[in-house]
């Protein structure tokens, strides 16, 4: 055995890693009890760590809510919507919202899911979730917290990652429900308006808009035009087109305008919920195109139910790889597709930036292709 030189440190040993933890943060959507489950069977099956399932996200981490996992509780569990461990969007820890002498103040309270980190002996947290998640995430990794990231949202919206889980699903609901309303506005002759998710990027309504047949898909990223949007039904009316087909994401909005909310922002911080611009595009069709108008919702319909195939696929892609990143002890980073191919980049660069549309990229250009209007003049 060669000696140790004389003035060179002799590296600490890193602690073995025994007991990791998963949550699932954020709003839920099809994929996460796959991860959860694929996470479980790689950690017990290929490292033996003893794995701790976090209830309802930061929250749990914050009250001390823990069950442990074991591979028979995930048994079917790829199939299963939601979340068997629950999950919030609500109550960002680090603006987080606490009673005091009968009022709401907003405080920081990493530190005390820091000391119930340390309390129940966790080496490693993987959060599952999106944007925010990932935001509070990267706060723990930067207060020396072992974190991985697992990316999910239906929105399509988290940066890094080519896709998320969850998105497909939603996709495949949102066309569904176009293939539905085709039937039933070509019958009546009317303009036929589906709302689907999207805060601030329009790939549900861009990619289920193009496989569902819409005739105008209305994004966040291209703030519409009404009167193009009018034009383009009227001309499908002058050539003997009786109906027609709009989806709008949430999130999009007129030009020089605002976004709709049911509920607007609050001046602390609380998110506004985003809804109503199908009614009030309807509104607006109707009277310009003097044509009958109906408007269909989707919500949370999109959130729910079975993941598709790909999801299922790739959210244990997903989970099993974020155990291996922990045997790899790559804290801090985020798994992620590239290609056909499961990666991770840090987390930091993930929450960089939102994965937005390109409106002059291939996705937009095909739509126009097909002759769909986005609400813009060509
Ligand atoms: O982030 C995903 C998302 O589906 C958004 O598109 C939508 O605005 C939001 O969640 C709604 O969340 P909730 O109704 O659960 O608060």
């Amino acid at each position: 055995m060669s000696p140790v030189k004389k003035g060179k440190k002799i590296s600490k040993r890193k602690k073995k890693i025994e007991i990791v933890s998963i949550l699932t943060g954020g709003g839920d959507c099809p994929g996460l009890n796959a991860v959860i489950r694929g996470f479980v069977r790689a950690s017990t099956n290929i490292y033996g760590w003893k794995v701790l399932g976090i209830k309802d996200g930061f929250d749990g981490l914050l009250s001390g809510s823990f069950k442990e996992l074991t591979t028979d509780d995930v048994v079917g569990l790829q199939l299963r919507g939601g979340t068997i461990l629950g999950t919030s969007n609500r109550g960002n820890p680090m603006h987080y919202p606490v009673k005091k002498g009968g009022i709401i103040v907003f405080e920081n309270v990493l530190p005390d899911i820091i000391k119930n980190i340390k309390k129940q002996k966790l080496d490693v947290v993987v959060a599952v979730g999106g944007d925010g998640t990932m935001k509070i995430t990267q706060a723990l990794r930067e207060k020396g917290v072992n974190v991985i990231g697992v990316p999910k949202t239906i929105d399509n919206d988290l940066g890094v990652t080519d896709v998320t889980f969850g998105y497909n699903s939603a996709v495949a609901c949102a066309t569904d429900a176009l293939d539905k309303l085709h039937t039933t506005a070509e019958s009546h002759h009317r303009v036929l308006i589906l709302e689907v998710m999207g805060r601030d990027c329009g790939w549900i309504a861009l990619e289920a808009g193009i496989a569902g047949g819409a005739d105008v898909i209305l994004i966040p990223e291209i703030p519409f035009v009404l009167d193009e949007v009018c034009k383009h039904i009227h001309k499908r009316k002058l050539a003997g087109k009786k109906f027609s087909i709009v989806i709008v994401s949430e999130g999009a909005y007129p030009k020089g305008g605002n976004k709709v909310y049911i509920k607007q922002p609050g001046p602390d911080g609380t998110p506004g919920r985003l809804g109503g611009l199908a009614n009030w595009v309807s509104e607006r069709i109707s009277y310009c195109t003097a044509l009958e108008t109906r408007v269909a919702v989707l919500g949370h319909l999109q959130r729910g139910g079975t993941p598709t195939t790909f999801d299922r696929i790739l959210a244990t892609r997903f989970g099993v790889e974020a155990a291996n990143l922990i045997a790899e002890r790559k804290f801090g980073k985020m798994v992620c597709l590239k290609g056909r191919t499961i990666k991770s980049a840090d987390i930091k660069e993930a929450i960089k930036e939102l994965n937005h549309i390109d409106p002059d990229g291939q996705s937009v250009k095909t739509a126009e292709a097909l002759g769909v209007s986005m609400g813009r003049p060509y």
